[in-house]
């Protein structure tokens, strides 16, 4: 995709962990930016940074996903400010250490509204301008878990992914005739803010050391393969063959899998 001077690449979940890398590695090819995240303070900084490193031109706004305006806000903002987005990036997510059944409805909704709702609000939104231009490249940060028998943490954090692979490709498959791809993006383990945020860094402390990855590690393949069109990317050969064992294995071994990880499995001793 050539770089345009008044395209921009826009970013959910900029304000740091992957999408702050992902925006680096664009902005090292020269797009311009915007990044959005809740806070406010931490993409302003990140903003500053990148613009004077790579001498694009970056903005930012403030905004929480979870709140159902959030696409709309974030749309005019780019639309009033003249903002060609030609690249999305679906990227904004957290876990929940909670059991599922001890956490409340609204959480739980509030959780699929971030990590899937919002994602479909947003490609619905920027996605006409793009078929109307013929080209645009979307990003979905997706995981590993979208392939992995089901945790005893977040127990709705596997299955949106993996609908998110599904609206992924399904867009891909929709929108290729118009020149617009759509990528998912299956990082495994990736150090980031992400276990903190989560509650669950005392879990990610215990992965092993070759299993963990560096978050612009995965920024740089996932921007590779969303630039040219692949519609999924496994970052690093290690989660490539992992995936590809797991969705090599028959069903039955795949729940014996499950049972091993998931009872108790976060539980405090
Ligand atoms: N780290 C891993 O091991 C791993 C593995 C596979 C997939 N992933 C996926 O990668 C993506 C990025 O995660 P990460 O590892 O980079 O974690 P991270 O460092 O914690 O970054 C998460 C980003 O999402 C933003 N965010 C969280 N809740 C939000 C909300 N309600 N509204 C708007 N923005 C929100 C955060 O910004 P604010 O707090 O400023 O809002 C932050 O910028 C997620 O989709 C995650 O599921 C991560």
């Amino acid at each position: 995709m050539s770089v345009m001077s008044d395209s921009y690449a826009l970013i959910t979940g900029a304000s740091s962990g992957i999408g702050l890398e992902i925006a680096n590695c664009l902005a090292e090819k020269g797009f311009n930016l915007i990044l959005t995240a809740r806070r406010e303070n931490i993409l302003e900084i990140a903003s500053r940074d990148i613009s004077e490193k790579y001498k694009v031109k970056v903005d930012f706004i403030a905004s929480d996903l979870s709140d159902s305006s959030a696409p709309d806000q974030i749309f005019n903002f780019c639309v009033n400010k003249g903002y060609q987005v030609d690249i999305l990036v679906n990227n904004a997510g957290y876990g929940i250490k909670t059991s599922f059944h001890e956490t409340s409805m609204d959480e739980e909704e509030k959780f699929i509204r971030v990590l899937g709702i919002a994602v479909i609000a947003m490609t619905k939104i920027f996605l006409p301008d793009m078929i109307m231009r013929g080209s645009g490249k979307i990003m979905v940060v997706s995981s590993v878990a979208a392939f992995s028998p089901p945790s005893s943490i977040q127990a709705l954090y596997g299955p949106i992914k993996t609908f998110m692979n599904r609206f992924s490709d399904s867009i891909n498959m929709n929108y290729n005739h118009k020149g617009i791809t759509s990528t998912a993006v299956c990082p495994g383990f990736t150090v980031t803010g992400f276990h903190t945020a989560s509650g669950v860094q005392d879990e990610m402390d215990r992965v092993p050391k070759f299993m963990k990855f560096s978050a612009k590690r995965v920024a740089l393949e996932a921007v590779e393969a969303t630039l040219s069109g692949k519609s999924l990317c496994i970052p690093t050969k290690t989660y490539k063959i992992l995936v590809f064992i797991l969705k090599h294995i028959p069903q039955s071994v795949m729940s014996i899998l499950g049972k091993g990880l998931a009872p108790g499995r976060y539980d405090k001793k």
